[in-house]
């Protein structure tokens, strides 16, 4: 007896709610992840003068780190059966992280970076919560995704630590 259905894990005929569930929960990840890699490259790019080099430079590496989890979250939104959304569906939502009124302003731009991850972390922390005993390969994934963010917060409150040291914040 041929059959083309699993009858275990998240790709069960019998998960196709949780499934559509995680499928939302990976979109707006999605949406995050490309909308950071746009606020990254605007970030990355515009700031005048040699205290902003080391940001720049930390921004420019992390515009790929951001753009590799955006795929992550398509190819998995695929391989739950969903479809990774046009540009049309596309709501920005990072009013922090638009451009200073002075491209020497490097704190308004810490201050964004620390605002996207710290919104990264609290939902992708929700989604290891909600694919608890669900869908652990969706969960194994967006824990390795949350260390990178994790990990790019502690680097802008470490940049920003050094600016409030300096009056400058
Ligand atoms: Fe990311
Ligand atoms: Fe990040």
């Amino acid at each position: 007896m041929a059959t083309t259905q699993t009858s275990h894990g998240i790709l069960a005929d019998s998960q196709s709610a949780a499934r559509e569930h995680v499928v939302e929960l990976l979109t707006r990840a999605y949406w995050m992840e490309v909308e950071t890699v746009m606020s990254y490259i605007a970030a990355s790019t515009n700031p005048d003068g040699v205290r902003a080099r080391e940001i720049v430079e930390s921004l420019e590496e992390d515009v790929d780190e951001e753009l590799g989890h955006a795929r992550q979250f398509a190819a998995r939104i695929k391989e739950l059966y969903g479809v990774v959304p046009g540009s049309l569906d596309f709501t920005a939502e990072q009013s922090y992280l638009q451009p200073p009124d002075h491209q020497t302003d490097i704190v308004h731009v810490i201050k964004g970076v620390i605002e996207a991850e710290s919104g990264a972390i609290e939902h992708y922390n929700a989604i290891i919560e909600r694919t608890e005993g669900v869908d652990p390969v969706t969960q194994d994934m967006v824990i390795a995704i949350l260390r990178d963010e994790e990990g790019h917060r502690r680097l802008f409150e470490g940049y920003l630590r050094e600016y409030e040291m300096e009056g400058l914040a």
